[in-house]
């Protein structure tokens, strides 16, 4: 790191392959819009100027990267690169058994197929919707146990993503035998890309001990936690980030992950546990889905590049221009009057368009109004996290989300500050006739994970 105090974020790298995007008329992203029924998820990419719907497989892979996917070994099984891969992992993460998948959901599918079902529930600080969806899907009941604070978008906390370990201990001692596994999501993605001190960490630790409950992690954007850890929690400022990552592991009895946040890869996760008897019914499980447990439904030059991803992502540089980054779209908004959750997470930003749209009710989607405007504005495309993607229940009923958010993720190492400085302007044109944004109905929708194939049509 330098120890100049220079106001400009310096990339830390320089570009090496480019791809270039095409620009379109306000006429163009009209017609697209209306062709996807106004779901961005059913856009083509090649339609959008600025593509922040997800920070998931989305990053640009380094040098080294490639050069380990040109050294992908293709061999069904014992394959050299799983054993990297293996060895990349536990130097983060000591778990007994890693079970490589295609990508988190199918972690979350094997574990919760063997631990989940019909009378369980799972808490965590806030499941993320893949998460909530298995565990439901398996017949058990995903609980949510974020801190008060983590739901006051405007409310500054330097740890919201925390679990609140009063209502876990109440949750646990009324019904401890329904309980199979604790989770703790780091970062906490849908609470808004908030972190987990380790604080937290270890005073969940402790109530699982109590309890004699493992504990878990979803540990998607663990690098990003254990940056925050170490620039916001008192006694971390000179400890390693991968140091911190090992301190947080050593809470955890498992983890599932997602290797396209974090770990800069494109595709790829995997599941890591302890427990000798659950990692064997969670192998056969594996086998059945995702393929022979020393590749877990990847190519050899997959579990290559998850490998050097992983030294990557805890380089304090880039963690530094990562959040930093991230804070200069935040603080932008911020200074436009556009009311965002903050302090700003590690991934994203998000919008928090029941505010700024306050003329609509949260079953008018404000979410799903913004995220579109923002799109005819200026082909920037984000993400509706709120009544869309929570709203509707197993049972049918549809009730307001907690939150109301448009999340703007930023994919890893791939936008510059200009291309920053664009979104700014197209937010700021959008908020400056806010009041004006029509509502959204839904004209058909599926009964589960509704937000990706929904269609919209905006209310007169
Ligand atoms: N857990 C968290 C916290 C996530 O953010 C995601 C994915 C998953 C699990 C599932 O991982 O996509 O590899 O199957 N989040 C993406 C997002 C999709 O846009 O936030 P996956």
């Amino acid at each position: 790191m330098t120890d100049e105090p220079f106001r400009t974020i310096i990339e830390p790298f320089r570009i090496h392959s480019v791809e270039p995007m095409r620009l379109t008329t306000r006429a163009d992203r009209a017609a697209a819009l209306a062709a996807a029924g106004y779901n961005l998820f059913e856009l083509r990419a090649e339609d959008v100027l600025i593509d922040l719907l997800t920070d998931s497989g989305t990053g640009a892979m380094s040098a080294e990267q490639w050069a380990g996917i040109q050294r992908g070994n293709e061999a069904y099984a014992g394959s050299p690169s799983f054993y990297r891969f293996r060895a990349a992992v536990t130097g983060l993460f000591p778990f007994r058994h890693v079970l490589p998948t295609h990508q988190g959901r199918a972690a979350e599918k094997i574990l919760f197929t063997a631990a989940g079902g019909p009378g369980r529930v799972i808490p965590n600080n806030t499941h993320f919707d893949t998460t909530r969806a298995n565990i439901e899907f398996s017949g058990a009941q995903a609980v949510d146990l974020p801190i008060p604070e983590g739901l006051e978008p405007a409310l500054r906390h330097p740890f919201k993503g925390n679990m609140d370990v009063g209502a876990l201990e109440r949750l646990l001692a009324a019904q401890a035998d329904a309980v199979p596994l604790v989770m703790l999501t780091i970062t906490n993605n849908s609470g808004g890309g908030q972190p987990v001190s380790m604080a937290n960490l270890r005073a969940v630790r402790q109530v699982c001990d109590r309890f004699g409950k493992p504990l878990f992690l979803d540990a998607c954007r663990f690098a990003e936690n254990a940056w925050f850890i170490k620039t916001r929690e008192p006694g971390y400022a000179d400890v390693a980030v991968a140091d911190i990552v090992r301190e947080m592991a050593a809470f955890a009895d498992g983890m599932t992950m997602s290797a396209k946040k974090d770990p800069l890869a494109n595709i790829g996760g995997w599941l890591a546990l302890d427990d000798d008897g659950l990692a064997d019914r969670c192998r056969n499980l594996e086998i059945l889905t995702e393929g022979f447990p020393t590749y877990g439904g990847l190519a050899g030059r997959d579990l290559e590049a998850i490998a050097q991803g992983l030294s990557e992502c805890t380089d304090e540089d880039y963690l530094s221009y990562r959040v930093r980054s991230v804070a200069y779209l935040g603080d932008a908004f911020e200074s436009a009057g556009i009311p965002v959750v903050v302090p700003f997470g590690g991934h994203a930003v998000f919008i928090d368009a029941r505010a700024m749209l306050a003329h609509l009710d949260p079953l008018q989607y404000p979410g799903q109004a913004l995220a579109c405007a923002l799109y005819a504005e200026g082909g920037v495309r984000s993400c509706e996290i709120g009544t869309v993607m929570f709203g509707l229940h197993p049972d049918g009923t549809e009730t307001p989300a907690a939150l109301d958010l448009v999340r703007l993720a930023i994919p890893r190492r791939t936008y510059t500050q200009s291309h920053m400085d664009y979104v700014i302007e197209v937010a700021t044109r959008v908020a400056s006739r806010g009041a004006e944004l029509p509502g959204m109905r839904i004209v058909s929708q599926p009964r589960q994970l509704r937000h990706f194939t929904a269609r919209f049509a905006p209310l007169q």
